[in-house]
């Protein structure tokens, strides 16, 4: 299938590694022209073939507009915004110290509200403009000693829903892809580091194994393609069926 990406100018925020950079590999694959930031991008730039990189701390507050505008320098306008992040700091909600609140609000929310602030603009002009959100099962099912996430993504939630409705008339649309276990240096951390503490994760979901970042970044990339120009407002899970409620 042919998802009408040749071509297409998109920025991939956090992608030096994870799903940010499975994210912007697969756009290549399918011959749109990417830009990549995070705080260390450069080599993967080179590695991937993207357009051109940028070093920031996403949660800085400068820094979106920043990425942003390098991101439409070098690719002369914008497409497709891809909003990723590093995960917060993982803890329950009594071992996470006040002052890291206001470091996630930074990191998870505001960066988001401010990368979609600058990308705008650039994205109204576009005929086939899309936002996704890398977001986490989480924001429908909370998550064990992940308290930071589990709240501020809701909150990116309830952003990309309100954009949705808000760039519907501009022909933008705003999707949210939720994974649960892809296996990434994230989830290894959370793993507990070893081998086994992976493999015991992957064995408590339905499928018996961790995603890959190539799956993940499949579901993000059709979302982004001309076939699903009527998709707007979704929360897409790329679970490996994790997810325990109906709706
Ligand atoms: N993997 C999963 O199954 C899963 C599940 C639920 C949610 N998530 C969420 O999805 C997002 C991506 O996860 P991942 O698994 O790909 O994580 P990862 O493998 O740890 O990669 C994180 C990426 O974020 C960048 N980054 C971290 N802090 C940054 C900052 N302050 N400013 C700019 N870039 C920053 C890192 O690059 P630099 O070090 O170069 O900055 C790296 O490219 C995270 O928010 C994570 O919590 C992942």
């Amino acid at each position: 299938m042919d998802l009408g990406l040749a071509g297409r100018r998109a920025l991939v925020t956090a992608a030096s590694k994870g799903l940010g950079r499975a994210c912007a590999v697969t756009l290549i694959a399918e011959g749109a022209r990417v830009f990549i930031s995070s705080r260390s991008p450069e080599a993967t730039a080179r590695e991937i073939g993207a357009v051109g990189s940028v070093a920031a701390d996403i949660s800085a507050e400068r820094a979106p507009e920043h990425i942003v505008g390098a991101a439409v320098d070098a690719l002369g306008g914008l497409d497709v915004l891809i909003v990723n992040a590093g995960g917060p700091r993982p803890g329950t909600f009594q071992d996470v110290p006040l002052s890291s609140w206001d470091d996630a609000y930074q990191l998870t929310l505001m960066s988001a509200v401010r990368l979609v602030n600058s990308a705008l603009p650039h994205l109204k002009k576009s005929d086939q403009a899309r936002i996704v959100f890398i977001s986490s099962i989480s924001v429908r099912q909370p998550l064990p000693i992940l308290a930071l996430s589990n709240s501020l993504r809701a909150a990116v939630t309830g952003l990309a829903k309100t954009l949705s409705l808000e760039l519907a008339s501009h022909h933008i649309t705003v999707n949210s892809v939720a994974p649960d276990a892809i296996l990434t240096d994230r989830i290894r951390q959370l793993a507990g580091g070893d081998e086994l503490g992976v493999k015991a994760m992957g064995d408590r979901t339905p499928m018996g194994r961790l995603g890959t970042p190539e799956e993940f970044a499949a579901a993000v990339v059709f979302l982004c393609s001309r076939q699903a120009a009527y998709i707007s407002g979704q929360t897409l899970g790329v679970d490996g069926g994790s997810l325990r409620g109906v709706h």
